[in-house]
Protein backbone atom coordinates (compact mmCIF):
# COMPACT_ATOMS: atom_id res chain seq x y z
CA UNK A 1 0.00 0.00 0.00
CA UNK A 2 1.02 3.37 -0.95
CA UNK A 3 1.16 6.08 1.14
CA UNK A 4 -0.60 9.00 -0.47
CA UNK A 5 1.79 12.14 -0.43
CA UNK A 6 0.19 16.05 -0.07
CA UNK A 7 -0.90 16.56 -3.49
CA UNK A 8 -3.02 19.64 -3.04
CA UNK A 9 -2.11 22.86 -3.02
CA UNK A 10 -0.22 24.50 0.26
CA UNK A 11 -0.93 27.92 0.97
CA UNK A 12 1.18 29.45 4.04
CA UNK A 13 -0.52 30.84 7.42
CA UNK A 14 -0.16 34.66 6.58
CA UNK A 15 0.74 34.26 2.80
CA UNK A 16 2.23 37.53 1.23
CA UNK A 17 0.18 40.04 -0.02
CA UNK A 18 -0.76 40.00 -4.17
CA UNK A 19 -0.81 42.73 -6.84
CA UNK A 20 -2.20 41.48 -9.84
CA UNK A 21 -1.02 42.98 -13.58
CA UNK A 22 -3.51 42.37 -16.40
CA UNK A 23 -7.15 42.42 -16.04
CA UNK A 24 -8.02 39.70 -19.09
CA UNK A 25 -9.71 36.28 -19.61
CA UNK A 26 -7.11 34.07 -17.63
CA UNK A 27 -6.98 36.54 -14.40
CA UNK A 28 -10.71 36.39 -14.54
CA UNK A 29 -11.31 32.75 -15.29
CA UNK A 30 -8.85 30.79 -13.23
CA UNK A 31 -6.16 33.08 -11.48
CA UNK A 32 -8.92 34.71 -8.89
CA UNK A 33 -11.25 31.91 -8.57
CA UNK A 34 -7.96 29.96 -7.30
CA UNK A 35 -6.94 32.60 -5.12
CA UNK A 36 -10.52 33.31 -3.90
CA UNK A 37 -11.26 29.75 -2.60
CA UNK A 38 -8.06 28.53 -1.39
CA UNK A 39 -7.54 32.40 0.57
CA UNK A 40 -5.29 34.08 -0.94
CA UNK A 41 -4.97 37.84 -0.71
CA UNK A 42 -5.27 39.88 -3.62
CA UNK A 43 -5.20 43.88 -2.48
CA UNK A 44 -4.64 45.62 -6.01
CA UNK A 45 -4.97 45.49 -9.34
CA UNK A 46 -3.82 47.42 -12.55
CA UNK A 47 -4.53 46.99 -16.42
CA UNK A 48 -3.99 48.12 -19.74
CA UNK A 49 -6.89 49.61 -19.09
CA UNK A 50 -8.61 51.03 -15.79
CA UNK A 51 -12.12 49.73 -17.24
CA UNK A 52 -11.28 46.66 -17.44
CA UNK A 53 -9.24 46.60 -14.12
CA UNK A 54 -12.21 47.74 -12.61
CA UNK A 55 -14.59 45.93 -13.56
CA UNK A 56 -12.85 42.49 -11.87
CA UNK A 57 -11.86 44.91 -8.77
CA UNK A 58 -15.51 44.71 -8.15
CA UNK A 59 -16.02 41.24 -9.31
CA UNK A 60 -13.54 39.55 -6.72
CA UNK A 61 -13.65 42.41 -3.74
CA UNK A 62 -10.04 43.55 -4.72
CA UNK A 63 -9.55 46.80 -2.70
CA UNK A 64 -7.34 48.87 -4.72
CA UNK A 65 -7.39 49.63 -8.36
CA UNK A 66 -4.25 51.18 -9.86
CA UNK A 67 -4.32 53.46 -12.70
CA UNK A 68 -1.00 52.47 -14.11
CA UNK A 69 1.28 49.47 -13.28
CA UNK A 70 4.02 51.86 -12.15
CA UNK A 71 1.64 53.30 -9.64
CA UNK A 72 1.06 49.04 -8.82
CA UNK A 73 4.48 48.49 -8.43
CA UNK A 74 5.03 51.05 -5.80
CA UNK A 75 2.59 50.05 -3.50
CA UNK A 76 3.94 48.98 -0.24
CA UNK A 77 0.80 46.89 0.47
CA UNK A 78 1.59 45.01 -2.68
CA UNK A 79 4.27 41.86 -1.56
CA UNK A 80 4.41 39.80 -4.98
CA UNK A 81 2.81 41.26 -8.48
CA UNK A 82 1.26 38.37 -10.22
CA UNK A 83 1.88 39.10 -13.88
CA UNK A 84 -1.20 37.54 -16.08
CA UNK A 85 -0.38 39.30 -19.31
CA UNK A 86 0.54 38.05 -22.16
CA UNK A 87 3.94 37.45 -23.22
CA UNK A 88 4.94 40.38 -24.76
CA UNK A 89 6.96 42.70 -22.39
CA UNK A 90 6.35 40.35 -19.84
CA UNK A 91 10.20 40.27 -19.09
CA UNK A 92 10.06 44.41 -18.96
CA UNK A 93 7.00 43.81 -16.23
CA UNK A 94 9.35 41.14 -14.35
CA UNK A 95 11.97 43.55 -13.92
CA UNK A 96 9.98 46.56 -12.95
CA UNK A 97 8.37 44.68 -10.33
CA UNK A 98 12.01 42.91 -9.52
CA UNK A 99 13.51 47.03 -9.09
CA UNK A 100 10.43 47.68 -7.00
CA UNK A 101 10.96 45.03 -4.20
CA UNK A 102 8.31 43.27 -5.16
CA UNK A 103 8.67 38.91 -5.30
CA UNK A 104 7.11 37.60 -8.89
CA UNK A 105 4.73 34.82 -10.19
CA UNK A 106 4.78 35.18 -14.17
CA UNK A 107 2.26 33.92 -16.52
CA UNK A 108 3.68 30.96 -19.28
CA UNK A 109 5.36 30.92 -21.09
CA UNK A 110 8.11 32.69 -19.23
CA UNK A 111 9.97 33.41 -23.22
CA UNK A 112 9.50 32.44 -26.63
CA UNK A 113 12.23 34.46 -27.63
CA UNK A 114 15.73 33.39 -27.06
CA UNK A 115 17.32 36.82 -27.82
CA UNK A 116 15.79 37.72 -24.57
CA UNK A 117 17.01 35.03 -21.77
CA UNK A 118 20.44 36.79 -21.33
CA UNK A 119 18.81 40.11 -19.93
CA UNK A 120 16.47 38.01 -18.06
CA UNK A 121 19.42 35.87 -16.64
CA UNK A 122 20.42 39.22 -15.32
CA UNK A 123 17.28 40.14 -14.04
CA UNK A 124 16.74 36.93 -12.16
CA UNK A 125 20.77 37.51 -10.73
CA UNK A 126 19.36 41.25 -9.58
CA UNK A 127 16.29 39.09 -7.90
CA UNK A 128 18.44 36.94 -6.00
CA UNK A 129 20.62 40.08 -4.67
CA UNK A 130 17.98 41.27 -3.34
CA UNK A 131 16.38 38.56 -1.57
CA UNK A 132 13.31 38.25 -4.07
CA UNK A 133 11.61 35.27 -5.60
CA UNK A 134 11.02 34.77 -8.84
CA UNK A 135 8.25 31.74 -10.19
CA UNK A 136 6.38 31.14 -13.05
CA UNK A 137 2.96 30.28 -13.37
CA UNK A 138 3.36 26.34 -14.59
CA UNK A 139 0.28 25.57 -12.94
CA UNK A 140 -0.12 22.54 -14.19
CA UNK A 141 2.40 21.22 -12.08
CA UNK A 142 -0.67 21.25 -9.72
CA UNK A 143 -3.19 19.74 -11.89
CA UNK A 144 -3.76 16.94 -8.94
CA UNK A 145 -3.45 13.98 -11.79
CA UNK A 146 -0.25 15.40 -12.73
CA UNK A 147 1.11 16.86 -9.05
CA UNK A 148 0.53 13.47 -7.63
CA UNK A 149 2.79 11.37 -10.49
CA UNK A 150 5.43 13.70 -9.81
CA UNK A 151 5.53 13.29 -5.94
CA UNK A 152 5.23 9.75 -7.05
CA UNK A 153 8.00 9.39 -9.51
CA UNK A 154 10.49 11.42 -6.87
CA UNK A 155 9.25 9.26 -4.41
CA UNK A 156 10.87 6.01 -6.62
CA UNK A 157 7.37 4.63 -7.04
CA UNK A 158 8.03 3.27 -10.63
CA UNK A 159 11.52 3.35 -10.62
CA UNK A 160 13.73 4.85 -13.12
CA UNK A 161 11.79 6.94 -15.84
CA UNK A 162 12.00 5.58 -19.29
CA UNK A 163 9.28 7.12 -21.48
CA UNK A 164 6.76 9.61 -20.88
CA UNK A 165 3.99 9.44 -23.33
CA UNK A 166 1.18 12.29 -24.03
CA UNK A 167 -1.74 12.27 -26.03
CA UNK A 168 -4.54 15.14 -26.80
CA UNK A 169 -7.75 13.55 -26.93
CA UNK A 170 -9.66 16.83 -26.87
CA UNK A 171 -10.87 19.88 -28.92
CA UNK A 172 -8.48 22.77 -29.58
CA UNK A 173 -9.42 25.95 -27.36
CA UNK A 174 -10.59 28.21 -29.83
CA UNK A 175 -7.75 30.17 -31.26
CA UNK A 176 -8.71 31.34 -35.19
CA UNK A 177 -9.18 34.89 -34.40
CA UNK A 178 -7.66 35.10 -31.53
CA UNK A 179 -4.04 36.93 -31.18
CA UNK A 180 -2.73 33.73 -30.00
CA UNK A 181 -2.96 32.60 -33.90
CA UNK A 182 -0.53 35.48 -34.55
CA UNK A 183 1.89 33.56 -32.72
CA UNK A 184 4.17 31.54 -35.07
CA UNK A 185 4.22 27.53 -33.93
CA UNK A 186 1.68 28.66 -31.29
CA UNK A 187 1.16 25.34 -30.36
CA UNK A 188 4.61 24.47 -29.60
CA UNK A 189 5.63 27.38 -28.75
CA UNK A 190 2.50 28.55 -26.04
CA UNK A 191 -0.06 26.12 -25.75
CA UNK A 192 1.98 22.50 -25.36
CA UNK A 193 4.17 24.60 -23.04
CA UNK A 194 2.70 22.99 -19.88
CA UNK A 195 3.19 19.69 -21.65
CA UNK A 196 6.72 19.63 -22.23
CA UNK A 197 7.38 21.15 -18.74
CA UNK A 198 5.73 18.32 -16.94
CA UNK A 199 7.58 16.27 -19.47
CA UNK A 200 11.14 17.28 -18.20
CA UNK A 201 10.06 17.58 -14.74
CA UNK A 202 9.19 13.83 -15.07
CA UNK A 203 12.46 13.04 -17.12
CA UNK A 204 14.61 15.26 -14.36
CA UNK A 205 18.06 13.71 -13.41
CA UNK A 206 18.72 13.41 -17.52
CA UNK A 207 19.23 15.64 -19.91
CA UNK A 208 17.13 16.43 -23.05
CA UNK A 209 19.96 16.09 -25.47
CA UNK A 210 17.67 16.33 -28.53
CA UNK A 211 14.36 18.14 -29.86
CA UNK A 212 12.08 16.93 -32.47
CA UNK A 213 9.14 18.57 -33.43
CA UNK A 214 6.70 18.42 -36.29
CA UNK A 215 3.25 20.85 -37.00
CA UNK A 216 0.97 20.55 -39.66
CA UNK A 217 -2.32 21.83 -41.15
CA UNK A 218 -5.05 19.32 -41.37
CA UNK A 219 -7.93 17.66 -43.16
CA UNK A 220 -11.26 19.82 -42.05
CA UNK A 221 -8.84 22.64 -41.02
CA UNK A 222 -10.93 25.83 -41.65
CA UNK A 223 -8.37 28.99 -43.91
CA UNK A 224 -9.22 30.94 -41.41
CA UNK A 225 -7.38 28.80 -38.73
CA UNK A 226 -3.58 30.14 -39.76
CA UNK A 227 -1.56 28.45 -37.02
CA UNK A 228 -0.84 24.38 -37.97
CA UNK A 229 -3.67 22.34 -35.70
CA UNK A 230 -1.35 19.10 -35.79
CA UNK A 231 1.73 19.40 -33.19
CA UNK A 232 4.38 16.81 -31.63
CA UNK A 233 7.36 16.63 -29.88
CA UNK A 234 9.98 14.08 -29.45
CA UNK A 235 12.46 14.23 -26.45
CA UNK A 236 15.52 11.91 -26.21
CA UNK A 237 17.68 12.00 -23.04
CA UNK A 238 21.23 11.49 -22.20
CA UNK A 239 19.78 8.40 -20.25
CA UNK A 240 18.12 6.91 -23.29
CA UNK A 241 14.44 7.81 -21.79
CA UNK A 242 12.30 9.50 -23.76
CA UNK A 243 9.47 12.02 -24.05
CA UNK A 244 6.32 12.49 -26.93
CA UNK A 245 4.03 14.68 -26.86
CA UNK A 246 0.98 14.56 -29.51
CA UNK A 247 -1.52 16.99 -30.70
CA UNK A 248 -4.09 15.28 -33.87
CA UNK A 249 -5.42 18.26 -34.24
CA UNK A 250 -8.93 19.31 -33.18
CA UNK A 251 -10.26 16.50 -31.87
CA UNK A 252 -14.18 15.98 -32.61
CA UNK A 253 -15.26 13.94 -29.35
CA UNK A 254 -17.53 14.40 -26.53
CA UNK A 255 -15.78 12.65 -23.60
CA UNK A 256 -12.09 13.68 -24.44
CA UNK A 257 -9.36 14.58 -22.06
CA UNK A 258 -5.73 14.51 -22.43
CA UNK A 259 -4.27 10.81 -21.17
CA UNK A 260 -0.39 10.61 -19.91
CA UNK A 261 1.57 7.51 -19.35
CA UNK A 262 4.94 7.20 -17.27
CA UNK A 263 6.23 4.33 -17.62
CA UNK A 264 9.26 3.40 -15.44
CA UNK A 265 11.54 0.58 -14.85
CA UNK A 266 9.48 -0.74 -11.67
CA UNK A 267 5.85 0.67 -12.66
CA UNK A 268 3.79 2.70 -14.97
CA UNK A 269 1.77 5.41 -13.74
CA UNK A 270 -1.58 5.99 -16.12
CA UNK A 271 -3.64 9.27 -16.41
CA UNK A 272 -5.73 11.94 -17.47
CA UNK A 273 -6.25 15.72 -16.93
CA UNK A 274 -8.68 18.09 -18.00
CA UNK A 275 -12.26 17.83 -19.62
CA UNK A 276 -13.34 16.37 -16.10
CA UNK A 277 -11.00 13.40 -17.39
CA UNK A 278 -8.86 13.42 -14.44
CA UNK A 279 -7.73 10.25 -12.91
CA UNK A 280 -4.38 8.27 -11.97
CA UNK A 281 -3.62 4.93 -11.10
CA UNK A 282 -0.37 3.31 -10.18
CA UNK A 283 0.48 -0.30 -12.15
CA UNK A 284 2.56 -1.96 -10.18
CA UNK A 285 3.77 -5.42 -8.74
CA UNK A 286 0.64 -6.57 -10.99
CA UNK A 287 -2.10 -4.41 -9.75
CA UNK A 288 -3.85 -1.50 -10.94
CA UNK A 289 -4.25 0.94 -8.03
CA UNK A 290 -6.38 4.12 -9.19
CA UNK A 291 -6.32 7.26 -6.49
CA UNK A 292 -9.15 8.97 -5.28
CA UNK A 293 -8.40 11.89 -6.54
CA UNK A 294 -9.80 15.73 -5.51
CA UNK A 295 -9.59 18.75 -7.18
CA UNK A 296 -8.98 20.23 -11.06
CA UNK A 297 -6.29 21.74 -13.00
CA UNK A 298 -8.83 24.76 -13.64
CA UNK A 299 -8.49 26.30 -11.06
CA UNK A 300 -6.97 24.49 -7.90
CA UNK A 301 -3.19 24.33 -10.25
CA UNK A 302 -3.37 28.14 -10.12
CA UNK A 303 -3.80 28.26 -6.34
CA UNK A 304 -0.77 25.44 -6.39
CA UNK A 305 1.84 27.77 -8.46
CA UNK A 306 1.09 31.10 -6.10
CA UNK A 307 1.25 28.86 -2.93
CA UNK A 308 4.31 27.28 -3.68
CA UNK A 309 6.29 30.50 -4.46
CA UNK A 310 3.95 32.48 -1.54
CA UNK A 311 4.98 29.10 0.69
CA UNK A 312 8.70 29.70 -0.50
CA UNK A 313 8.68 33.34 0.37
CA UNK A 314 7.51 32.12 4.13
CA UNK A 315 10.08 29.54 4.23
CA UNK A 316 12.81 31.40 2.67
CA UNK A 317 13.20 29.06 0.22
CA UNK A 318 13.49 28.63 -3.60
CA UNK A 319 10.31 27.58 -5.02
CA UNK A 320 9.66 24.73 -7.17
CA UNK A 321 8.59 26.87 -10.18
CA UNK A 322 11.65 29.31 -9.90
CA UNK A 323 12.28 31.07 -13.11
CA UNK A 324 15.30 29.73 -13.25
CA UNK A 325 14.15 25.63 -12.94
CA UNK A 326 11.57 26.78 -15.57
CA UNK A 327 14.62 27.83 -17.94
CA UNK A 328 15.48 24.23 -19.18
CA UNK A 329 11.82 24.52 -20.34
CA UNK A 330 11.96 27.39 -21.63
CA UNK A 331 14.67 26.02 -23.89
CA UNK A 332 12.91 22.87 -24.85
CA UNK A 333 10.28 24.63 -26.42
CA UNK A 334 12.62 27.05 -28.32
CA UNK A 335 14.17 23.71 -29.47
CA UNK A 336 10.87 22.70 -30.66
CA UNK A 337 9.89 25.83 -32.47
CA UNK A 338 13.21 25.68 -34.50
CA UNK A 339 13.06 22.01 -34.72
CA UNK A 340 9.60 22.49 -36.57
CA UNK A 341 10.96 25.68 -38.85
CA UNK A 342 13.78 23.12 -39.90
CA UNK A 343 10.68 20.61 -40.80
CA UNK A 344 11.36 18.30 -37.91
CA UNK A 345 14.99 18.79 -37.96
CA UNK A 346 16.73 17.05 -34.62
CA UNK A 347 17.79 20.31 -32.85
CA UNK A 348 20.40 20.01 -29.62
CA UNK A 349 19.22 21.98 -27.05
CA UNK A 350 22.37 22.60 -25.53
CA UNK A 351 23.59 23.72 -28.85
CA UNK A 352 21.15 26.53 -29.09
CA UNK A 353 22.92 29.91 -28.91
CA UNK A 354 19.98 32.20 -28.22
CA UNK A 355 19.77 34.87 -30.00
CA UNK A 356 17.04 35.58 -32.75
CA UNK A 357 19.70 35.50 -35.31
CA UNK A 358 21.32 32.60 -34.44
CA UNK A 359 18.20 30.38 -34.02
CA UNK A 360 17.15 31.55 -37.33
CA UNK A 361 20.25 30.61 -38.61
CA UNK A 362 19.50 26.91 -36.76
CA UNK A 363 16.71 26.59 -38.21
CA UNK A 364 18.05 26.87 -41.45
N1 LIG B 1 -3.21 27.39 -18.02
C1 LIG B 1 -2.58 28.53 -18.16
O1 LIG B 1 -1.61 28.71 -17.49
C2 LIG B 1 -3.02 29.57 -19.13
C3 LIG B 1 -4.25 29.48 -19.78
C4 LIG B 1 -4.61 30.52 -20.63
C5 LIG B 1 -3.74 31.59 -20.84
N2 LIG B 1 -2.53 31.60 -20.21
C6 LIG B 1 -1.54 32.66 -20.44
O2 LIG B 1 -1.95 33.84 -19.78
C7 LIG B 1 -1.49 34.97 -20.51
C8 LIG B 1 -2.66 35.93 -20.69
O3 LIG B 1 -3.67 35.28 -21.44
P1 LIG B 1 -5.17 35.86 -21.50
O4 LIG B 1 -5.94 34.89 -22.30
O5 LIG B 1 -5.66 36.22 -20.16
O6 LIG B 1 -4.93 37.19 -22.37
P2 LIG B 1 -5.84 38.49 -22.39
O7 LIG B 1 -5.42 39.27 -23.58
O8 LIG B 1 -7.28 38.15 -22.23
O9 LIG B 1 -5.43 39.27 -21.06
C9 LIG B 1 -4.22 39.97 -20.89
C10 LIG B 1 -4.51 41.23 -20.11
O10 LIG B 1 -3.29 41.86 -19.78
C11 LIG B 1 -3.36 43.26 -20.14
N3 LIG B 1 -2.01 43.68 -20.47
C12 LIG B 1 -1.22 43.23 -21.47
N4 LIG B 1 -0.02 43.83 -21.42
C13 LIG B 1 -0.06 44.68 -20.37
C14 LIG B 1 0.87 45.57 -19.80
N5 LIG B 1 2.10 45.73 -20.31
N6 LIG B 1 0.50 46.29 -18.73
C15 LIG B 1 -0.74 46.15 -18.19
N7 LIG B 1 -1.67 45.29 -18.68
C16 LIG B 1 -1.33 44.58 -19.76
C17 LIG B 1 -4.32 43.30 -21.32
O11 LIG B 1 -4.89 44.58 -21.47
C18 LIG B 1 -5.35 42.25 -20.90
O12 LIG B 1 -6.33 42.79 -20.03
C19 LIG B 1 -0.89 34.43 -21.81
O13 LIG B 1 0.52 34.40 -21.71
C20 LIG B 1 -1.42 33.02 -21.90
O14 LIG B 1 -0.51 32.11 -22.55
C21 LIG B 1 -2.18 30.63 -19.35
Amino acid sequence: MIDLPDYRPRIPTSPARVGLVGAGAIARSAHLPAYAAWGIPVVAVASRTAESARALAADFGIGTVHTSVADLMADPSVQVVDIATGPTGRLELIEAAVRAGKHVLAQKPLSVDGSELPRLRQVLELARDRGLRVAVNQNARWAPAWRLATLLVRDGTIGEVVGVTHLHDKPLPPLAGTPFDDVPHMLLADYLVHWIDITRCWLEGSSAERVSAFDSRVPGQPDSARNPWHAGVEISTSSGASGSVRIVGDARTRSGGCPFWIHGTAGTLRGSVLLGSDFLELDHDGARAPFALQGQWFTDGFAGAMGELLSAIAEEREPENAADHVLASVRLGLAAVASAEAGGAPVHPSDLVLTSATRRAAAA
